[in-house]
């Protein structure tokens, strides 16, 4: 009886919900630690927070199996919730733990200016910095040395050398992320590359790189005033590495599901983050293979036999005519959202709502509904849709992959005008 008036009351609340202004166009999203770092197709913070605040009461707990910067989680917390967040990307769990946790800005600002006085002396001796850079992966100092101008890898090196002496975990955090937001930007930061907040590097033959010393010292006062702003303790949000398609979580653990989950064929994470991970103590052979468990990674080995609902698989067959590859591709993301979808069944209370944010995209040509598909998806494995509903996305502040064909037409132009809120609810 509980249970059927939850539902009831959960269906209400989102029809009532997805008919409202899901754009946000006009809503500022810098608040709290939200601008911390860089990071391709965050969504605004006030999507989760519409869904949270109508949908679980103070102290419940949100999960989003698939947190990237952590908007899902940093909302549930200044709502009172408690928020967890799962990701597979260790940037991303990276900045979830360092915008989650709140520092004292004038010790965030000593610890930085601290890190800047001795880079400063370090840049003086270069054999320390030679020392360093020796010491990295080989893989790591030749994709450094194509990515990176001489004179940045010096600076860069100092600041990390700088940053070790630091003992406090939570402070050497924090400052590493800066050190990864002076990298990771829209214009490519210090690096060589172009368009690196989208994740589509292109190397720039001709850029003068700026300082990264005073790409930190910039960044420091304003990282630190954010996370001053915060107020929150730890202990109501949990970061946990995983995967989504195995969640570490107990059955039925959680009162409301907010995710927004790669869309089909868009975005390569990693070829982006590994610019800031290759000089943060991660080996380029680890980031390649971690890369082929992430939903829609292109490298496709074993797929089950597991029928799709009608809406996927004719969307698989059509591909596949044009390009079998491709059909592969997709029949391998939807299997993985899929399965991503079984967790979130099983780790929601009955009666309670997951909201899963995503686009179309276009292969070959070819439309690919995902929110439609991935909806049958969902109905087939035992969610009610409570609906579908779109909304316009603000594409800059989205941060979505910029165009890449000069004429106007390319793919990715077409894909990403719009994306969904597809519905769910526990029966
Ligand atoms: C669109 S982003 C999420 C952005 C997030 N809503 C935000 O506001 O920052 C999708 C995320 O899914 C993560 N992801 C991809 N495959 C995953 C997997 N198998 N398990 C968990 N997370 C995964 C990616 O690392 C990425 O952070």
């Amino acid at each position: 009886m509980a249970v059927l008036a939850a539902r009831r009351r959960t269906r209400d609340e989102l029809v009532s919900l997805l008919k409202g202004d899901l754009d946000f166009h006009t809503a500022s999203s810098s608040y709290a630690s939200h601008s911390l770092h860089a990071f391709a197709a965050k969504f605004p913070p006030q999507l989760p927070r519409v869904f949270i605040e109508n949908l679980t009461l103070p102290g419940e707990t949100v999960l989003d199996p698939m947190v990237g910067s952590g908007t899902t989680v940093v909302e549930a917390h200044l709502l009172g919730r408690r928020g967890i967040g799962v990701d597979i990307d260790p940037l991303a769990l990276h900045i979830c733990r360092v915008k989650t946790t709140r520092l004292a800005q004038d010790i965030a600002i000593q610890a930085g200016e601290r890190a800047l006085r001795r880079a400063g002396q370090t840049l003086g001796r270069q054999g320390r910095i030679r020392r360093f850079l020796d010491r990295l992966p080989e893989e790591n100092k030749t994709f450094i040395d194509y990515w990176f101008a001489p004179r940045t890898q010096l600076e860069l090196a100092s600041l990390l050398l700088a940053i070790e002496n630091e003992e406090d975990p939570q402070i050497k955090d924090f400052l590493q992320l800066i050190f990864s937001s002076v990298i990771i930007t829209k214009s490519g930061g210090v690096s060589l590359a172009r368009d690196l907040a989208h994740s589509r590097p292109h190397r720039v033959e001709h850029k003068l790189p700026k300082n990264a010393l005073d790409q930190f010292r910039l960044r420091l006062v304003k990282s630190a005033k954010a996370l001053e702003e915060l107020h929150l303790q730890h202990d109501g949000i949990e970061v946990k590495r995983g995967d989504c398609r195995d969640l570490p979580l107990p059955d039925e653990s959680v009162h409301l599901i907010v995710t927004s989950p790669p869309y089909a064929n868009a975005i390569d994470y990693m070829r982006a983050h590994k610019f800031s991970l290759v000089w943060l103590n991660q080996s380029l052979s680890f980031l390649s293979q971690l890369r082929s468990e992430y939903i829609g990674a292109e490298k496709i080995g074993h797929l089950t036999d597991v029928p799709l609902p009608s809406r996927a698989s004719a969307t698989i067959e059509t591909l596949e005519a044009k390009d079998p590859r491709k059909a592969l591709i997709l029949r391998k993301y939807f299997l993985d959202m899929r399965a991503a979808i079984v967790e979130m069944l099983r780790v929601l209370q009955p009666g309670r709502a997951a909201a899963i944010v995503v686009g179309p995209s276009t292969m070959r040509d070819i439309r690919i509904d995902t929110p439609v598909c991935l909806a049958e998806i969902a109905e087939e494995l035992g969610f009610q849709v409570a609906g579908i509903t779109e909304r316009k996305l603000d594409r800059n502040r989205r941060m979505m992959p910029a165009r890449f064909h000069n004429n106007g037409q390319s793919m990715i132009e077409q894909r990403m005008h719009e994306e969904h809120v597809v519905a769910l609810i526990k029966p």
